[in-house]
């Protein structure tokens, strides 16, 4: 019988570094990565570009919608929609919460469930995003739920934005993360929380995202008989 592909799920809040990490510890171990959180910007692209009001009465519309999409990511991580590069287009603060509110919706967490496990295969995956170890990889060798206060990842998500050249301002941030936080983790379908047997990483301000990444990888070889 063959023994499905290791999975190491990263999940957690907005702005936690769990996006990075995941990258940073696939990238290590030659693993295939599922941005999960990706897949739900494009759906709410699509969506607000098809006209469809990002409510719960337009659910079913939104999740048919989804159901067709060509959803690419490339080998240089791009994020493609049919032929267009929408790499940047999802990384927005607004497309992020409009991300926010169709994942609370069952129709549409349904619509991407199978193209999350497909992601699945050999050497491994890194998955990262909210309900990767409680709904899509619950027999995940690994588990990892990192987060820290919203304090810090308002600050981290206002430094990003500086870098990239893009004004921010770190009160309305930290007030759009907090809204995001509450409704993932109030939602009735796969709220966010951490799994059960998740291990729990702080990333507060005085750790860098590589001691995040040599801790994910030290609980990866103590979880390898053979290493
Ligand atoms: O990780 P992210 O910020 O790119 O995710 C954007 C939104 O998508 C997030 O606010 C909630 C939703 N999401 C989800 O519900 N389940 C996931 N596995 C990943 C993201």
């Amino acid at each position: 019988p063959s023994v499905p592909a290791p999975v190491i799920c990263i999940d957690g809040p907005t702005a936690s570094g769990k996006g990075t990490v995941a990258s940073l510890v696939a990238q290590r171990l030659g693993f295939a990565l599922l941005d999960s959180g990706a897949l739900y910007r494009i759906a709410g692209l699509a969506a607000t570009r098809a006209g469809i009001p990002l409510e719960a009465a337009h659910a079913q519309q939104i999740a048919d919608l989804v159901a067709t999409l060509h959803i690419v990511f490339t080998p240089d991580q791009r994020v493609l929609l049919g032929a267009e590069d929408i790499s940047l287009a999802i990384r927005t603060e607004a497309a992020g919460m409009n991300a926010s509110r169709v994942s609370a919706f069952p129709a549409v967490r349904q619509a991407l469930l199978q193209l999350q496990r497909d992601f699945r295969r050999l050497p491994g995956l890194v998955a990262d995003g909210r309900d990767m170890g409680t709904v899509i990889f619950p027999d995940a060798a690994l588990k990892v739920y990192l987060s820290a206060s919203a304090q810090c990842r308002a600050e981290r998500r206002f430094k990003q934005l500086i870098d990239k050249g893009l004004s921010a301002n770190i009160a309305d941030l930290l007030a759009d993360l907090q809204a995001r936080d509450a409704r993932d983790m109030q939602r009735s379908a796969a709220p966010l929380k951490p799994a059960e047997d998740a291990l729990h990483w702080d990333n507060h301000a005085e750790r860098t995202i590589e001691q995040a990444v040599q801790q994910v990888l030290a609980w990866w070889e103590q979880r390898q008989p053979f290493a």
